[in-house]
């Protein structure tokens, strides 16, 4: 009886064991609208200047999604459909489809439904995280869970923002700032232990975040109106100054509890994945943690601030960049809206 029990019990540490495997991300894809919004295309439009741009954010030109029948649902499907190619499975294999996005095609239905109908995921339940600029790391330690808790083998995760659609391009101090673009990947069990997402740290601060960057009309609060239009409350407010102190101290902060959490030391780093808001933060988060600028991972150059979708994208050109490789640390860090914030430790399978 006692050595039935003890089996018994062997049995069930195992499959817990089994299901505590963390999850590794196995696929990874990006898509950028082809249209660029220059530096010298904006100088066109506001008082504004290429020297000022570059030196104060590190932005030279961004992608703007210019057709106007074309939303975020678009650039995710884009992104999914290279997904499944890359990893060479059918829709019908994916189990939940996480859509990280602060601009979704409209309040319902949610974005991830859209692209579960754009590529036929019939067997995945869907559903939409707004998180700003954390959306992306938020997703993916959510997603992380339903992996490492054995219910889910194949989660697409994808960030994307359509910024463009709620930048007021007469107002320079948020014009400047952003563009269009998304990211993915999937995630799956990892194949060995000590391998996929290790550790996340995740944090939101209402009270001090919430009057600072935000878009205050379109939801319950101020539905549309001829009023909310006329004051121009369609389009994103943002306290820079405010929002990049808070930043700087926030992504440095995170960055060093995750890797004082972890025993790691910078030398131990790959690559630092951070959102793509501003080089002077990207900059100050990678001096607070005295990593190497060589690993420092940056296109915000390019892109500007694609919310949602600048970690996911920074990860796909790393692995087109044939970057990743099994035991690649990354250590991946965010600051955006709300405030959300939060940092992720991974080891690359
Ligand atoms: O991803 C979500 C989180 N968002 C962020 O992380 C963004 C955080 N904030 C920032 O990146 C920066 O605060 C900005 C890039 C938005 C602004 O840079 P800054 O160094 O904080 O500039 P500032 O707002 O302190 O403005 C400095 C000056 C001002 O002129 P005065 O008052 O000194 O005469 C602005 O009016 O620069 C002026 N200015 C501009 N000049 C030329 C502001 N925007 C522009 C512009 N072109 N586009």
């Amino acid at each position: 009886m006692l050595g039935c029990k003890v089996f018994f019990s062997l049995i069930l540490h195992l499959n817990i064991d089994k299901q505590r495997m963390k999850a590794a991300i196995t696929t990874t894809a990006k898509y950028l609208p082809a249209s660029i919004l220059s530096n010298h295309d904006l100088e066109l439009m506001l008082e504004t200047n290429d020297e000022w741009i570059r030196a104060r954010t590190g932005i030279s030109e961004r992608r703007i999604l210019k057709d106007s029948d074309k939303a975020t649902s678009y650039m995710c499907g884009e992104v999914a459909k290279q997904l499944l190619d890359k990893r060479g499975i059918d829709a019908d294999e994916i189990d939940l489809i996480i859509i990280a996005t602060m601009t979704p095609d409209m309040l319902f239905p949610s974005t991830a439904c859209l692209v579960q109908s754009i590529i036929g995921a019939k067997n995945a339940w869907a559903f939409d995280l707004n998180a700003a600029c954390s959306g992306f790391i938020f997703a993916l330690n959510t997603a992380s869970k339903f992996i490492e808790c054995g219910t889910h083998k194949k989660i697409m995760v994808i960030g994307a923002d359509k910024m463009s659609s709620i930048i007021d391009y007469t107002d320079r101090s948020t014009a400047i700032l952003f563009g269009d673009g998304a990211g993915g990947i999937i995630l799956e069990p990892a194949q060995e232990e000590g391998f996929g997402v290790l550790d996340a740290c995740m944090y939101s601060d209402g009270t001090n975040g919430k009057n600072h960057l935000l878009m205050s009309a379109g939801g319950s609060l101020n539905p549309a109106s001829h009023d909310t239009i006329d004051k121009r409350m369609h389009y994103i407010y943002q306290d820079g100054r405010q929002v990049f102190k808070s930043a700087v101290i926030a992504m440095a902060e995170v960055a060093a509890e995750i890797m004082s959490r972890n025993n790691l030391k910078s030398d131990d780093i790959d690559y630092l994945v951070p959102h793509q808001a501003n080089q002077r933060i990207i900059n100050a988060t990678a001096e607070r943690m005295g990593i190497d600028d060589t690993k420092v991972v940056s296109n915000v150059g390019r892109y500007g601030n694609t919310t949602a979708g600048t970690i996911p994208i920074c990860l796909a050109e790393l692995d087109e960049q044939q970057k990743l490789h099994p035991g690649t640390k990354l250590v991946l860090v965010s600051f955006g809206a709300g405030y959300t914030w939060g940092g992720i430790y991974m080891k690359w399978q």
